[in-house]
């Protein structure tokens, strides 16, 4: 079993889609946001705040190297930024969860959570820069991707059947 990268902008359900696939096969999952706010015993906002994007993003790249070195049969969950690792295509195969921006925004607004997971998330402060990032990422997300899903209108457990059965192949 190769590592499936999941990718894909803020808010689109990489964290829902990788604790479904969990439950129905057996990989092992972990998610690299998770990494490094354990790594440093510190909210990725707060991160962001106190030591820059910068900072953050070579915490993602200390962490894909380690991947690809050490991180085997694993399902890997990513922050939205994180495919800009050079090494991506070398972790595993990559899944994008694709959707348009509007039904993102959608989505997390219909959560009963929603204004915690806008606030954690330092780069959808701006909903106009939000879109233009967007707008920016979308072509190289599907570039990277081997796998693409659409993610639209579809709960967890229909996006993990399809890449369950898109991995297989
Ligand atoms: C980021 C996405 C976030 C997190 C950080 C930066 C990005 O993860 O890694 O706020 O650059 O898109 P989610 O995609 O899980 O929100």
């Amino acid at each position: 079993m190769k590592n499936v990268i999941l990718i894909g902008f803020m808010g689109v359900g990489k964290g829902s889609v990788a604790r479904e696939v969990v439950k129905h096969s057996n990989y092992i999952a972990i998610d690299t946001d998770d990494l490094i706010e354990s790594m440093e015993n510190r909210k990725i906002k707060n991160i962001f705040e106190q030591e820059g994007e910068k900072y953050f993003r070579n915490i993602e790249h200390n962490i894909s190297l380690w991947l690809e070195k050490s991180v085997k049969n694993t399902l890997i969950s990513t922050g939205g930024g994180f495919y800009k690792v050079e090494n991506l295509k070398k972790i595993g195969t990559i899944v994008l969860l694709d959707s348009p921006f509007e039904e993102i925004i959608k989505r997390i607004k219909a959560h009963p959570n929603a204004t915690k997971k806008l606030k954690k998330r330092p780069l959808l402060n701006d909903m106009k820069k939000a879109k233009k990032l967007y707008n920016e990422r979308r072509p190289e997300y599907l570039k990277l991707a081997d796998i693409v899903v659409d993610v639209t209108n579809k709960s967890a457990k229909e996006c993990t059947k399809e890449i369950l059965k898109k991995v297989k192949k």
